[in-house]
């Protein structure tokens, strides 16, 4: 398989030997800069400040981060290692609490660790295992691509939010995956994408991923979305997720929830696309999701320029829950799931779901 890029002539997240190397997307669209870290506590930092970002993307980068660790950690004995790495697999796990996929990749790092034997091993099995990871999900997203592609009848207008690339999975897309491939396999499509504020990654990736793609797309700010439902202009509304708990409840990018009640409202069907490295069985429902508080200054500033008055008190919730009644189907790379419920989810998934 071919790591980092789909043929778009970008390429989001590439392991290189000796660094990983991210497209920093803080600084699209404006440039195209790329970073080559080869320290963790980088790849930590960026995943902080969001240079790389969306739930499989980030459990990408964390695997990575981990096995770049294993590399420079000093020991004497497997035991030392040991106990040093388990501060490393704590740094990157307090990166970013909602995306279950971080916390999937870890876990598998950790059992890669117990595997190991000695510390030449275990360095081995951790880079097998990310990049292991790494190829999971771009299959995944491939499958979640083929499968979904079918929902969209001719000619459909489709509303999508926040940013479910290539940028945000390291592979096809979720959300976007789904048009991109859709697109792709000649159906007449067009997309419009909500700006998704504070942060922008509607208006700043993903436009910038769909004219890549060749995929018409309008940009509209986010409160515009009910009054377009309204007029009869989407035919449906397709968004990724962070973190799903058993009952199929979603948690995804903060102003999820209002447009699936918007699209419950007016008759659309409301879709979510995840890889099962999504899923989290440990949570009955959506209200065991820990939701990522960040600085009120994203919310006070655009672009970095002060858009409020000076000290003025800000919330910044990153995502909300979408319960699953509003969702009309789940597409996961192992199958669909129409009108998910901890049944129809258990169902397809059975107790594992990856
Ligand atoms: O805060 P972000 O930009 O990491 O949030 C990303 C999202 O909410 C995406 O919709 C989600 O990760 C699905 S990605 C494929």
């Amino acid at each position: 398989m071919e790591y980092g890029g789909i043929g778009l002539g970008y390429d989001p997240i590439r392991w290189c030997g000796e660094s990983l190397r991210l497209i920093d997307q803080t600084r699209l669209p404006r440039k195209e800069v790329y970073l080559e870290l080869r320290d963790y506590r980088a790849v930590a930092r960026a995943i902080e400040t969001l240079k790389i970002r969306g739930a499989p993307a980030i459990g990408i980068a964390g695997a990575y981060a981990v096995a770049l660790a294993a590399r420079k950690i000093k020991a004497r004995s497997t035991a030392e290692f040991r106990r040093k790495l388990s501060r490393v697999f704590d740094r990157i796990a307090g990166t970013r609490p909602t995306a279950r996929n971080l916390f999937f990749a870890l876990e598998r790092l950790k059992k890669a660790a117990v595997s190991g034997k000695d510390i030449t091993t275990i360095r081995q099995a951790l880079l097998e295992e990310a990049l292991k990871i790494h190829g999971e999900e771009m299959e995944a997203s491939r499958r979640i691509g083929e499968l979904g592609s079918a929902l969209f009848p001719q000619g459909a207008v489709i509303l999508t939010h926040c940013n479910t690339g290539p940028l945000a999975t390291g592979g096809y897309g979720t959300a976007l995956g789904v048009i991109i491939t859709a697109h792709r396999k000649g159906r007449d499509i067009r997309v419009i994408a909500t700006e998704t504020r504070p942060l922008l990654q509607g208006a700043r990736l993903t436009t910038w991923e769909l004219m890549k793609a060749g995929v018409p797309v309008s940009l509209v700010t986010d409160s515009m979305a009910g009054y377009l439902m309204k007029q009869g202009k989407i035919k449906c509304v397709i968004v990724g997720a962070d973190r799903i708990a058993a009952n199929g409840d979603t948690a995804n990018k903060i102003g999820t929830y209002p447009l699936a009640v918007l699209a419950r409202e007016n008759r659309i069907p409301f879709y979510v696309a995840a890889p099962t490295s999504t899923f989290d069985f440990s949570l009955k429902s959506g209200d065991e999701i820990p939701i990522e508080e960040r600085s009120p200054l994203e919310v006070t500033t655009l672009a970095g320029k002060p858009i409020a008055p000076p000290d003025i008190p800000a919330l910044n919730p990153a995502f909300d829950i979408t319960p699953h009644r509003y969702i009309s189907a789940i597409i996961t790379e192992r199958g669909i799931i129409t009108g998910p419920s901890a049944r129809s989810v258990r169902s397809l998934l059975g107790k594992n779901p990856r």
